[in-house]
């Protein structure tokens, strides 16, 4: 047999009704907050998450799944969103339709990481994006966004980190003071810590191995500019007006090197050591830094794996499938005939029926029946053609009723009505 890919799964019948649910919370408040749809494509110039996610970073470093085209081209697996929606907002000059743009998101990302629990290679995000508002109502809404989404879905324990990384000028100065920090701590430091110190000082702070060696490091809270602290501290006021509780984090960065002033998170603890549902924040440097007109924005994104885990470890309702309503079980070809003009009756009244296309006898038929869910049967044989009736069967408690065929689809979908 030739085995899926390791990272990857196929959701279907255990899981589909999870994803369904979820999908449908993300229509939902997308268009309560009227934000609008982008589909990027899945696959990008390599060149473009370089630029954007950063060289320095675990993203491009390790985990883009790249490869060369047949025109000899590098392309890169989308390992996150944002890039995608900053270059297409440049191509198709959206900057044009007015400021600020509303953009949200929905798909499959690709990151070659170590599986584990809430950790794939291909994962989904949700993620929302404002561009083109440089203030910190921008940064309030769509943290508001994030975490209405949460309460939507009834996940009320997770927990929101704020922090503000500064603008490139402050944060010279506190690259400088964290170097001065771990300068004669690096021998005892992880190669993979040594090489951040040289590539990117600030990715230190991501260290998850020596956090005792992070808690005494120089916060970022003090090198703020004006601007930057005033920028927070309104987002902070904000949060405290709608009721959105939240706590400092000094030493959040964010993996992503494209982020400026506001950076968050939101963590929950049922998650075990996977424990980022949502990232977000500032990057008011990157659609100029990928060839556009400067242009402030901010987003976040969420993992629909790591959703559906917490879903059903709260053994949420949402997961249970929906099973077809109505089974149309024939006998005969005739009888088979009248069986599919019954369903397409049935569908166009908007029932989802099940047409059983397996020739077997009716035990099996109706056990069949049974385990894809259905709540009616209609049993079609010689009799039901000769009378011109159909046999409905109430599959919860095995009554039937022989209805004359002009009014199956009325007494069905009230005989829906009735058992739902
Ligand atoms: P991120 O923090 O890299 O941010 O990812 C956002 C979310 O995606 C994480 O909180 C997590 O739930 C999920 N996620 C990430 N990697 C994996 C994985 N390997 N398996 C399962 N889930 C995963 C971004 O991607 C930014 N683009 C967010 C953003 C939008 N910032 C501004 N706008």
């Amino acid at each position: 047999m030739i085995a899926r890919i390791k990272g990857t799964q196929d959701i279907s019948y255990e899981d589909i009704g999870y994803w369904h649910y979820v999908e449908e919370a993300i229509r939902n408040i997308s268009h309560k907050y009227a934000f609008t749809e982008i589909r990027t494509p899945i696959f990008e110039a390599t060149e473009l998450f370089q630029r954007s996610v950063g060289e320095s970073t675990d993203v491009v470093q390790k985990e883009m799944y790249t490869f060369e085209d047949k025109g000899g081209r590098s392309i890169t697996l989308r390992p996150e969103g944002t890039a995608s929606v900053a270059r297409a907002f440049i191509e198709n000059s959206f900057v044009n339709l007015g400021s600020p743009i509303k953009l949200f998101y929905n798909g499959p990302m690709f990151r070659y990481e170590k599986p584990q629990a809430g950790r794939l290679r291909q994962f989904h995000q949700f993620g929302a994006e404002i561009l083109g508002s440089e203030s910190p109502l921008a940064d309030f809404e769509i943290i508001e966004m994030a975490y209405s989404f949460l309460k939507e879905l009834r996940l009320n324990k997770a927990k929101l980190f704020i922090n503000s990384i500064g603008c490139p000028k402050c944060r010279e100065d506190y690259k400088t003071a964290l170097k001065k920090y771990y300068s004669d701590k690096l021998p005892e430091m992880c190669s993979d810590c040594q090489r951040r110190y040289e590539t990117n000082v600030l990715r230190l702070l991501d260290c998850k191995v020596d956090r005792e060696l992070v808690a005494g490091a120089p916060s970022i809270l003090d090198y703020l500019d004006v601007d930057c602290r005033s920028h927070f501290e309104e987002l902070q006021w904000y949060l405290d007006k709608a009721g959105i509780q939240y706590e400092v984090d000094q030493f959040m960065v964010r993996g992503l090197d494209y982020y400026s002033r506001t950076a968050f998170e939101v963590r929950s603890s049922s998650l075990g050591s996977q424990d980022q549902l949502v990232g977000g924040g500032r990057y008011d440097g990157l659609i100029e830094y990928i060839g556009g007109k400067s242009c402030p924005a901010v987003g976040f994104a969420i993992g629909l794996e790591r959703i559906v885990m917490l879903l059903k470890s709260e053994n949420s309702k949402a997961g249970i499938p929906r099973g077809s309503e109505v089974a149309v079980l024939t006998f005969g070809r005739e009888e088979s005939v009248k069986g599919f003009d019954y369903a397409r009756r049935l569908r166009k009244a908007g029932v989802s029926t099940y047409v059983d296309v397996m020739e077997r006898n009716m035990r099996n038929k109706m056990k069949h029946a049974a385990r894809i869910g259905a709540k009616i049967s209609l049993i079609i044989g010689r009799e039901e053609i000769e009378r011109d009736i159909v046999t409905v069967r109430v599959m919860s408690d095995g009554s039937q009723f022989q209805v004359d065929s002009d009014y199956m689809v009325d007494y069905v979908v009230d005989k829906l009505r009735d058992i739902t």
